[in-house]
């Protein structure tokens, strides 16, 4: 099957998604020693949920999650059970007994093991061949993206316009650029889409060539696979997504699709309070008596 696309052009449909959840999470230490931090929940459901319902809000009904031998709970969070599913319909609870079996039934999840955690180029070639030669994206399993930024979504659109990669992008302040995959990238007649032209993994502020920051979403052709093989370790001792990206574009174009706001790095401590307080916030079954309970802090504190 293909999809339609502005210029005409059929291009394959992007249907699958591959979710890296396979590294230690240090800055998430001690938690992580035992618990994956992609499980770290927002009131009552795991990062890793969060990212599984945006790929298939975005179309994705094949998702593989690269995961590693200390991660199995994650494999059991999208599994049936029996005995806990016949505990609730016997106590009358079906809400909580369609929330459990929806879970199971969101896409076809799979699973890959990255034995080592070489980093997370490698960590997406590990998907090579359940996605065989389809084009993909991939979601770091502890990013959220809110669905208000909608990046997934104009992801595929600008695929679907160009048959070409795309990866998320967002402008961060110079000094944070150390910490990100940067971008040197030319405008299009689209103002949320950049052709880019050039990337470099973590450069010190004053080599940075913007600050363009790559952000947890990338949609690839499979091509991608090629040039992870024949990557090596990079910054890091990591085999680096950026890396096999440079020589992608020595073959192919890429795109860079902007956006501004709605991003949550859960794996780092600050970022995944911020994502606590937002998402609990929007909820309508605990969010009012959230709200509550911040005004209260907020008032004892002195900040309101
Ligand atoms: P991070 O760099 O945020 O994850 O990778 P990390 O290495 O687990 O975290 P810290 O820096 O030690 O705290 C982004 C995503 O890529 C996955 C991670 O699980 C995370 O979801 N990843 C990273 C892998 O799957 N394999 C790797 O080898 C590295």
């Amino acid at each position: 099957m293909k999809s339609d696309s502005y210029d005409g052009t059929m291009h394959k449909p992007v249907r699958k998604a591959v979710i890296p959840a396979a590294g230690f999470g240090t800055r998430f230490l001690p938690f992580s020693k035992s618990v994956p931090k992609e499980m770290l929940p927002i009131v009552d459901r795991p990062v890793i949920q969060f990212i599984v319902a945006e790929a298939v809000a975005a179309g994705m009904d094949d998702i593989l999650i690269v995961t590693s031998r200390h991660k199995k709970v994650m494999e059991d969070h999208f599994d049936r059970f029996p005995e806990l599913e016949m505990a609730l319909e016997q106590k009358g609870k079906t809400a909580e007994l369609d929330e459990i079996i929806e879970l199971t039934r969101m896409a076809n999840i799979h699973f890959v093991r990255q034995g080592e955690a070489l980093g997370l180029g490698h960590a997406i070639g590990m998907a090579e061949t359940h996605v065989g030669d389809q084009p993909f994206v991939v979601l770091l399993g502890d990013d959220i993206m809110h669905e208000r930024a909608g990046v997934l979504d104009g992801m595929v659109d600008a695929y679907n316009q160009h048959g070409s990669s795309v990866v998320a992008l967002m402008e961060v302040d110079p000094d944070e650029i150390s910490s990100y995959g940067c971008a040197a990238a030319e405008p299009t007649d689209n103002d949320r889409l950049h052709r880019v032209t050039g990337l470099v993994e973590k450069p010190a502020a004053a080599e940075a060539p913007s600050n363009l920051a790559v952000m947890g979403r990338y949609l690839f052709t499979p091509t991608i696979f090629d040039e992870i093989r024949s990557t090596g370790p990079g910054v890091g001792g990591e085999i680096q997504i950026t890396d096999a990206m440079v020589s992608l574009l020595d073959r192919e174009p890429l795109f860079g699709y902007s956006f501004t706001e709605g991003r949550f790095d859960t794996g780092k401590k600050e970022d995944y309070l911020r994502a606590v307080v937002e998402l609990t916030l929007e909820r309508d079954d605990v969010g009012p008596a959230f709200r509550d309970i911040l005004a209260d802090v907020c008032r004892r504190e002195g900040l309101l």
